[in-house]
Protein backbone atom coordinates (compact mmCIF):
# COMPACT_ATOMS: atom_id res chain seq x y z
CA UNK A 1 0.00 0.00 0.00
CA UNK A 2 1.80 3.63 -0.81
CA UNK A 3 1.89 5.59 2.31
CA UNK A 4 1.55 9.18 2.21
CA UNK A 5 4.37 11.78 3.84
CA UNK A 6 3.11 14.35 6.48
CA UNK A 7 5.15 16.74 8.38
CA UNK A 8 5.12 15.59 12.33
CA UNK A 9 3.51 18.54 13.91
CA UNK A 10 5.63 21.08 16.10
CA UNK A 11 4.99 19.85 19.18
CA UNK A 12 5.47 16.07 18.24
CA UNK A 13 8.91 17.04 17.00
CA UNK A 14 10.20 18.99 20.10
CA UNK A 15 8.95 16.33 22.78
CA UNK A 16 10.72 13.70 19.94
CA UNK A 17 14.18 16.00 20.04
CA UNK A 18 13.50 16.51 24.04
CA UNK A 19 13.78 12.92 24.78
CA UNK A 20 16.74 12.27 22.15
CA UNK A 21 18.72 15.26 24.53
CA UNK A 22 17.76 14.06 27.97
CA UNK A 23 17.26 10.27 27.84
CA UNK A 24 17.61 9.53 31.49
CA UNK A 25 17.84 10.95 35.71
CA UNK A 26 22.11 10.50 34.72
CA UNK A 27 21.90 12.51 31.60
CA UNK A 28 19.84 15.28 33.21
CA UNK A 29 21.96 15.40 36.12
CA UNK A 30 25.07 15.66 33.77
CA UNK A 31 23.57 18.51 31.99
CA UNK A 32 22.62 20.35 34.65
CA UNK A 33 26.21 20.14 36.31
CA UNK A 34 27.61 21.31 33.14
CA UNK A 35 25.19 24.11 33.38
CA UNK A 36 26.95 24.82 36.76
CA UNK A 37 30.64 24.57 35.91
CA UNK A 38 30.02 26.69 32.78
CA UNK A 39 29.17 28.99 35.29
CA UNK A 40 31.82 29.27 36.82
CA UNK A 41 30.25 27.34 40.57
CA UNK A 42 33.21 26.27 43.02
CA UNK A 43 30.43 24.24 44.88
CA UNK A 44 28.15 21.86 43.62
CA UNK A 45 25.69 20.17 45.39
CA UNK A 46 23.84 16.95 43.70
CA UNK A 47 20.35 15.71 45.01
CA UNK A 48 18.02 12.87 43.52
CA UNK A 49 15.29 10.71 44.50
CA UNK A 50 15.09 8.24 41.72
CA UNK A 51 12.06 6.51 43.20
CA UNK A 52 9.74 9.95 43.19
CA UNK A 53 11.57 10.74 39.31
CA UNK A 54 13.40 13.66 40.67
CA UNK A 55 16.73 15.45 40.78
CA UNK A 56 17.94 19.13 41.68
CA UNK A 57 21.73 20.68 41.68
CA UNK A 58 22.41 23.60 43.29
CA UNK A 59 25.93 25.68 42.40
CA UNK A 60 27.34 29.00 43.78
CA UNK A 61 27.95 30.16 39.95
CA UNK A 62 26.83 33.31 38.25
CA UNK A 63 22.91 32.95 38.58
CA UNK A 64 20.94 33.66 36.00
CA UNK A 65 19.29 37.39 34.76
CA UNK A 66 15.09 37.99 35.46
CA UNK A 67 15.75 38.89 31.69
CA UNK A 68 17.50 35.18 30.67
CA UNK A 69 14.70 33.40 32.84
CA UNK A 70 12.04 35.04 31.05
CA UNK A 71 13.45 33.57 27.75
CA UNK A 72 14.09 29.91 29.85
CA UNK A 73 10.32 30.41 31.12
CA UNK A 74 8.79 30.22 27.13
CA UNK A 75 9.40 26.41 27.05
CA UNK A 76 10.91 24.09 24.86
CA UNK A 77 9.14 25.46 21.66
CA UNK A 78 9.82 29.45 21.77
CA UNK A 79 12.77 28.97 24.49
CA UNK A 80 14.90 26.43 22.69
CA UNK A 81 18.34 27.29 21.09
CA UNK A 82 18.51 30.48 23.60
CA UNK A 83 22.03 30.29 24.64
CA UNK A 84 24.39 32.75 26.21
CA UNK A 85 27.36 30.47 24.83
CA UNK A 86 26.39 30.95 21.40
CA UNK A 87 29.27 29.97 18.67
CA UNK A 88 29.39 30.49 15.12
CA UNK A 89 29.08 27.60 13.41
CA UNK A 90 32.71 27.67 12.32
CA UNK A 91 34.10 27.90 15.74
CA UNK A 92 32.71 25.43 17.06
CA UNK A 93 35.45 23.64 17.29
CA UNK A 94 36.76 25.82 19.77
CA UNK A 95 34.46 24.82 22.21
CA UNK A 96 35.19 26.79 25.97
CA UNK A 97 32.33 25.39 27.72
CA UNK A 98 30.01 22.21 27.82
CA UNK A 99 27.38 23.85 26.29
CA UNK A 100 26.73 25.40 22.78
CA UNK A 101 22.94 24.42 21.87
CA UNK A 102 20.88 25.92 24.53
CA UNK A 103 18.65 23.12 24.48
CA UNK A 104 18.99 20.74 27.43
CA UNK A 105 16.88 23.12 30.10
CA UNK A 106 14.05 23.76 27.28
CA UNK A 107 14.00 19.94 26.82
CA UNK A 108 13.50 19.03 30.65
CA UNK A 109 10.55 21.47 30.61
CA UNK A 110 9.37 19.46 27.92
CA UNK A 111 9.59 16.23 29.36
CA UNK A 112 9.40 17.55 32.81
CA UNK A 113 8.17 19.98 35.40
CA UNK A 114 11.31 22.20 35.76
CA UNK A 115 12.25 24.66 38.25
CA UNK A 116 14.98 27.05 38.22
CA UNK A 117 15.44 29.47 41.26
CA UNK A 118 18.59 32.19 40.54
CA UNK A 119 19.84 35.30 41.61
CA UNK A 120 22.67 37.01 40.26
CA UNK A 121 25.07 39.12 41.87
CA UNK A 122 23.58 42.34 41.02
CA UNK A 123 20.02 41.31 41.79
CA UNK A 124 18.51 42.17 45.41
CA UNK A 125 16.45 38.75 45.33
CA UNK A 126 15.87 34.89 43.59
CA UNK A 127 14.02 34.79 40.42
CA UNK A 128 12.06 31.51 39.75
CA UNK A 129 10.63 29.96 36.72
CA UNK A 130 8.57 26.48 36.71
CA UNK A 131 7.22 24.64 32.91
CA UNK A 132 6.35 21.86 32.99
CA UNK A 133 5.28 19.68 29.95
CA UNK A 134 5.94 22.80 28.12
CA UNK A 135 3.41 25.47 30.07
CA UNK A 136 5.01 28.42 32.26
CA UNK A 137 3.29 27.98 35.35
CA UNK A 138 5.02 30.42 37.92
CA UNK A 139 7.72 33.61 36.70
CA UNK A 140 8.58 35.62 39.72
CA UNK A 141 9.99 35.40 43.07
CA UNK A 142 11.30 32.66 44.24
CA UNK A 143 8.75 30.37 46.70
CA UNK A 144 11.30 27.67 47.58
CA UNK A 145 15.16 27.63 47.49
CA UNK A 146 15.41 31.40 47.85
CA UNK A 147 19.13 32.72 48.36
CA UNK A 148 21.49 35.78 50.20
CA UNK A 149 24.81 35.25 47.01
CA UNK A 150 24.61 34.43 43.79
CA UNK A 151 24.00 31.11 42.13
CA UNK A 152 21.57 28.81 40.87
CA UNK A 153 19.26 25.86 41.59
CA UNK A 154 17.55 23.97 38.97
CA UNK A 155 14.86 21.20 40.18
CA UNK A 156 13.34 19.24 37.64
CA UNK A 157 10.43 16.87 38.89
CA UNK A 158 8.21 14.01 37.58
CA UNK A 159 10.90 13.12 35.06
CA UNK A 160 8.97 11.64 31.82
CA UNK A 161 5.72 11.59 33.35
CA UNK A 162 4.36 12.05 29.53
CA UNK A 163 7.21 9.56 28.11
CA UNK A 164 6.28 6.34 29.87
CA UNK A 165 8.65 4.45 27.51
CA UNK A 166 11.40 6.52 28.96
CA UNK A 167 10.55 4.98 32.39
CA UNK A 168 10.09 1.83 31.04
CA UNK A 169 13.72 1.12 30.20
CA UNK A 170 15.24 3.68 33.03
CA UNK A 171 18.17 2.19 35.11
CA UNK A 172 17.46 0.98 38.21
CA UNK A 173 17.82 3.17 41.00
CA UNK A 174 21.01 1.90 42.46
CA UNK A 175 22.24 1.69 39.11
CA UNK A 176 21.52 5.40 38.37
CA UNK A 177 23.31 6.27 41.65
CA UNK A 178 26.39 4.47 40.46
CA UNK A 179 26.36 6.18 37.03
CA UNK A 180 26.05 9.57 38.79
CA UNK A 181 28.58 8.86 41.12
CA UNK A 182 30.99 8.05 38.46
CA UNK A 183 30.11 11.20 36.49
CA UNK A 184 30.74 13.72 39.40
CA UNK A 185 34.30 11.80 40.02
CA UNK A 186 34.92 12.30 36.55
CA UNK A 187 34.46 16.35 36.53
CA UNK A 188 36.27 16.36 40.20
CA UNK A 189 39.46 15.28 38.08
CA UNK A 190 39.04 18.02 35.26
CA UNK A 191 37.75 20.66 37.80
CA UNK A 192 39.87 19.93 40.93
CA UNK A 193 38.99 23.61 42.49
CA UNK A 194 35.34 22.56 42.60
CA UNK A 195 33.72 20.80 45.49
CA UNK A 196 30.71 18.03 44.72
CA UNK A 197 28.39 16.29 46.71
CA UNK A 198 25.65 13.64 46.42
CA UNK A 199 22.59 12.88 48.35
CA UNK A 200 20.04 10.10 48.08
CA UNK A 201 16.96 11.62 48.64
CA UNK A 202 15.10 8.45 48.30
CA UNK A 203 12.86 7.76 51.72
CA UNK A 204 13.70 4.06 53.01
CA UNK A 205 11.06 2.11 54.78
CA UNK A 206 10.96 4.23 58.25
CA UNK A 207 10.50 7.27 55.58
CA UNK A 208 14.08 8.47 56.24
CA UNK A 209 16.09 10.08 53.70
CA UNK A 210 18.88 7.74 52.77
CA UNK A 211 21.33 11.04 52.69
CA UNK A 212 24.89 12.03 51.49
CA UNK A 213 26.59 9.37 49.60
CA UNK A 214 29.04 11.23 47.88
CA UNK A 215 31.32 14.93 49.24
CA UNK A 216 34.28 15.13 46.52
CA UNK A 217 36.17 18.33 48.42
CA UNK A 218 37.85 20.95 46.52
CA UNK A 219 41.47 20.65 46.13
CA UNK A 220 44.29 22.02 44.30
CA UNK A 221 45.40 19.49 41.46
CA UNK A 222 43.99 16.26 39.36
CA UNK A 223 46.14 14.51 41.04
CA UNK A 224 44.93 15.40 44.54
CA UNK A 225 41.72 15.02 43.08
CA UNK A 226 42.13 11.25 41.75
CA UNK A 227 44.20 10.61 44.83
CA UNK A 228 40.93 11.78 47.29
CA UNK A 229 38.85 9.77 45.39
CA UNK A 230 41.04 6.49 44.52
CA UNK A 231 43.54 6.63 46.91
CA UNK A 232 46.85 7.48 47.48
CA UNK A 233 48.08 3.46 46.11
CA UNK A 234 46.82 4.16 42.99
CA UNK A 235 47.62 7.88 42.94
CA UNK A 236 51.69 6.93 43.10
CA UNK A 237 51.28 4.57 40.01
CA UNK A 238 50.12 7.59 38.17
N1 LIG B 1 23.37 26.72 36.64
C1 LIG B 1 23.36 27.76 35.79
N2 LIG B 1 23.98 28.93 36.13
C2 LIG B 1 23.96 30.01 35.29
N3 LIG B 1 23.35 30.01 34.07
C3 LIG B 1 22.73 28.88 33.68
C4 LIG B 1 22.69 27.70 34.52
N4 LIG B 1 21.98 26.76 33.87
C5 LIG B 1 21.61 27.31 32.70
N5 LIG B 1 22.05 28.57 32.57
C6 LIG B 1 21.78 29.51 31.46
O1 LIG B 1 20.71 28.99 30.71
C7 LIG B 1 21.09 28.79 29.34
C8 LIG B 1 20.38 27.56 28.82
O2 LIG B 1 20.95 26.37 29.42
P1 LIG B 1 20.96 25.03 28.55
O3 LIG B 1 21.67 23.97 29.29
O4 LIG B 1 19.57 24.78 28.10
O5 LIG B 1 21.77 25.46 27.24
P2 LIG B 1 23.35 25.60 27.02
O6 LIG B 1 24.10 25.16 28.23
O7 LIG B 1 23.60 26.98 26.54
O8 LIG B 1 23.57 24.56 25.83
P3 LIG B 1 23.37 22.95 25.87
O9 LIG B 1 21.94 22.69 25.47
O10 LIG B 1 24.36 22.45 24.87
O11 LIG B 1 23.62 22.49 27.27
C9 LIG B 1 22.62 28.71 29.37
O12 LIG B 1 23.16 29.12 28.13
C10 LIG B 1 22.97 29.65 30.50
O13 LIG B 1 22.98 30.98 30.05
MG1 LIG C 1 23.72 23.28 29.13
Amino acid sequence: MQRTLYPLDSETRSKIRSTQILTSIPQIVSELVQNSLDANASQINVGVDIVEWECWVYDDGTGISKKDMAILAKGPMEGRYGSSKAYEINSLNQLSTFGFRGEALASAADICCLEISSRTKAAGETWSVIVKGGKSLHYGPAIRWRRDTAGSVVSVRDVFYNLPVRRRVHPSASKSLEIIKRDLQCFSLVFPHVSFTLEDAAKDQSNHSRGKVLSIPRTTSSLEAFRSTFGKPLAELL
